[in-house]
């Protein structure tokens, strides 16, 4: 018999729990995203969240169970997201695993939120490390590299919003729902489609509304992005009228989109140099061929797949984007990382302090910004 792992997050606006077997089949996988709870409020409110965490998590721990039809003897390890994080949230997730380790005598396995993102491709992919990953969530926008299982070196980070806040707050201000992501890629989805039955051509908007392309003429990996943000508020207060237009509301969705491509672009193009640089000699040595992982909801995004794609491909690499399901906040994430942890004896105390924030790689250069939460 395997191996089982039941895996909790809680971390932000998603109660998950999930139970996944050693090889790495996923036996049960269970989600409760709290959407409407924060929706009227357009972004995350931690007090509403923890308690949403808290209202959902029995149920989801006992579905999980079921539906593996297993019972808490034939675990393994209990693994729960301990950061970073909304406090709150975290520790409710926390709390909850600690209390069947102790109460099952299993050993408790503290996982980071952030590697869990960056392990998931290595449960729907082989890929080796090291790899180097684009980690783009609602919390977070990160390049670093994949040294090993808890080894990882940032090559960049945000230095204000992450990608996902900004696509939020972007969508937040042209009236759209919460979250915002989605939305912004439909509407750009429409745009062109609307383009293509016009005999028109998409990218001919991008130089009407001239967005900024931030940090880009430097030559790190740091991003920001409120500099975008401020310009789409300025497109969006020039529309003469209390409700933008669709056809307005398309073109400024997909020129957003063709903005956050560039900047993407330029900076990976640069990462992949000093991937290569750094770690090519390990890659050959080994025979791996050199990955780019994207982790975090805003992967979920069909731009940014495809000019991914196109990149990796131009610099004969593979792409790994798991499956959208996986890519967003989940319990099988969490799982699968405290599987890796627990397959190199990597448990911890049942004292293990939550922490709100909690690098990957403790020896990168401190940011100061409203979006670096690690
Ligand atoms: O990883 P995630 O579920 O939670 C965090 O850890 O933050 O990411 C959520 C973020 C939200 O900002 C959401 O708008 C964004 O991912 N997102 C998208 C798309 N789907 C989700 N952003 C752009 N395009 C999408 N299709
Ligand atoms: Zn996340």
């Amino acid at each position: 018999m395997g191996k089982y792992v039941l895996g909790i997050e809680s971390s932000c606006d998603d109660t998950g729990v999930a139970i996944i077997r050693d090889d790495g089949h996923i036996c049960a996988n269970m989600l409760a995203s709290q959407y409407v709870e924060h929706e009227e409020f357009g972004g995350v409110v931690p007090e509403i969240a923890a308690r949403a965490h808290l209202e959902q998590m029995d149920r989801l721990i006992i579905a999980a169970m079921k539906e593996a039809d297993l019972d808490f003897k034939d675990l393994s390890a209990i693994a729960a997201t301990c950061g970073p994080g909304l406090i709150g949230g975290v520790m409710v997730g926390m709390m909850a695993g600690k209390a069947i380790a102790a109460a099952h005598d299993l050993p408790f396995i503290a996982v980071n939120h952030l590697e869990a993102h960056l392990l998931t491709a290595r449960l729907t992919n082989t890929v080796e490390m090291p790899y180097l990953c684009l980690l783009v969530s609602g919390g977070h926008t990160q390049i670093l590299v994949a040294e090993d299982i808890d080894r990882y070196k940032r090559f960049g980070t945000t230095l204000d919003d992450a990608l996902g806040e900004a696509f939020d707050k972007t969508a937040k201000m042209m009236g759209l729902p919460y979250p915002g992501g989605p939305h912004m890629q439909k509407l750009a989805q429409d745009y062109q489609a609307r383009c293509a039955k016009n005999g028109q051509d998409p990218n001919a908007i991008i130089a009407k509304y001239d967005l900024p392309l931030p940090l880009t003429h430097q030559k790190n990996l740091d991003f920001s992005f409120s500099g975008l943000k401020t310009a789409m508020r300025k497109h969006i207060d020039a529309i003469d009228s209390d409700i933008i237009e669709q056809h307005d509301a398309e073109e400024l969705a997909y020129a957003f989109h063709q903005a956050v491509i560039k900047v993407l672009e330029k900076k990976l193009t640069r990462a992949i140099a000093m991937f290569k640089e750094s770690y090519g000699d390990t890659l050959d040595a080994q025979n791996i061929t050199p990955s780019l992982v994207v982790a975090g909801g805003v992967a979920a995004n069909s731009y940014i797949r495809a000019a991914l794609e196109d990149l990796t491909a131009a610099h004969n690499m593979t792409l790994i984007a798991p499956p959208v399901k996986l890519c967003s906040d989940n319990g099988a994430m969490i799982a699968w990382a405290g599987i890796e942890r627990f397959k190199r004896g990597l448990i911890n105390e049942l004292d293990f302090a939550a922490r709100p924030r909690w690098p990957l790689d403790p020896d990168a250069e401190k940011r100061i910004g409203a979006g670096v939460k690690a």
